[in-house]
């Protein structure tokens, strides 16, 4: 008898598998539009000096390999709770506040959506339609019923009021999953006025907000990028946070995130930790120590900080300057209206309005990844080969 033998074979994830498509791809004109990667005019993937810095200290000064505790490492977590919520932030100051250390955003979200599960058990999760394809498995795998409220029109257009619309037809206690900013895969984010519509919503039903917080720094600088969040928490007592430092300290690989948690008060917040430590127990044991000891010393050193400021604020113009570049390379094609949305939206990401099938000859004619959604990574591209990409999506949207 084979015990293997009936497995079937499931299709590879999407967005991982145009990584491997496009390494494999021999054309020398080959562009990366996929994967949400930040890259430099010479299409690498740096590391920030500040983070180079801090290994080197890390190297020269570290002297155990011993485990992390269960919410991980006690300076990170608290540098990163402060980055989030704010030096002043009133929860963290009244201790019913705390960052738990997860292997990348994306631990985050899976420890949310375990502790949803099992101690908020029968609580829906709405996401907006689109959302990242992982927020849909991942919280379907961890037994929870997914629901989705609209998000952009049928022009790929923001639509707040349909948003909301949905918003104040959910279950009372259900959760919200909303992205802070860098919409992914949209690149539309909320306006302070929308953010403050949703937020009554949400006190009208008595949802708790899932807030993800991947892209921090890279929308419209690192505090403004926090606004919401810090209104959020500021307005109600209870909130949740998944923060990712993959693409603001360009530690992709080493898989460094946290889940925030605002609770009523401090003897709360310590019983949903006891819960947190005893999932992330089941799940990874102890958090993955590299990645969050070098956010530690950048954050706690003054110099190191301000050098990965600077760092991350090239980065964030870099990829704005890349969106209008795109709209005025656009313009010859009598294109740029119908695409000056790349200019507004936010982030790594822009929601094209391409097509499947527009998608599917960018890649097989002209050797151009993007995601099969219209999503493209702006942040993968090169002002130098802005023309040349312009002229194949003008290529491909002729009739
Ligand atoms: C993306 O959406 O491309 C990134 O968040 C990377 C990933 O893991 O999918």
């Amino acid at each position: 008898m084979s015990h293997f033998a009936q497995i079937v074979r499931v299709p590879g994830d999407p967005i991982l598998g145009l990584m491997e498509a496009y390494r494999a791809d021999t054309n020398p004109d080959k562009l990366d539009l996929g994967v949400g990667v930040y890259k430099d005019a010479q299409g690498l993937t740096p590391i920030p000096q500040a983070v180079k810095l801090a290994e080197q200290r890390l190297v020269d000064q570290q002297t155990t390999k011993s485990y992390v505790g269960g919410h991980g490492d006690p300076l990170f977590t608290a540098r990163l709770a402060e980055l989030v919520l704010g030096e002043d932030s009133p929860a963290l100051g009244e201790q019913r506040a705390a960052a738990t250390q997860t292997p990348g955003g994306t631990g985050a979200l899976r420890l949310a959506a375990d502790f949803i599960a099992h101690s908020l058990p029968g609580r829906g999760i709405w996401l907006s339609d689109p959302t990242w394809p992982i927020h849909e498995t991942l919280f379907a795998a961890a037994g929870l019923k997914v629901g989705h409220y609209p998000y952009v029109n049928a022009d790929n257009r923001l639509d707040v009021e349909a948003m909301l619309t949905a918003l104040a037809q959910l279950p009372r206690g259900d959760v919200v999953l909303l992205h802070a900013c860098c919409h992914n895969p949209t690149g539309f984010d909320l306006s302070q006025d929308d953010w403050y519509r949703v937020l009554e919503v949400v006190k009208a039903r008595e949802l708790l907000p899932l807030i993800d917080f991947a892209y921090q720094g890279f929308g419209d600088g690192l505090e403004q990028d926090a606004w919401a969040v810090r209104l959020f928490a500021k307005q109600l007592p209870e909130l949740l946070i998944t923060s990712s430092c993959s693409k603001n300290f360009g530690l992709y690989r080493e898989r460094i995130g946290a889940l925030l948690v605002c609770a009523s008060n401090s003897e709360q917040l310590l019983n949903i930790r006891s819960q947190l430590a005893s999932i992330a127990r089941n799940l990874w044991s102890t958090p993955p120590a590299h990645g969050a000891a070098i956010v530690a010393s950048i954050l706690n050193d003054s110099e190191l900080k301000a050098l990965w400021m600077s760092e991350l604020e090239s980065m964030r113009q870099r990829v704005a300057g890349l969106r209008l570049g795109l709209v005025e390379a656009l313009q010859p094609h009598g294109l740029a209206e119908r695409f000056a949305h790349i200019g507004v939206q936010r982030g790594m990401f822009s929601y094209t309005g391409l097509s499947p099938q527009q998608v599917q000859r960018l890649r097989d004619e002209h050797s151009v990844y993007l995601v099969g959604s219209g999503r493209a990574n702006v942040a993968g591209l090169d002002a130098s080969r802005l023309d040349q990409l312009a002229g194949v999506i003008a290529q491909v949207c002729q009739p």
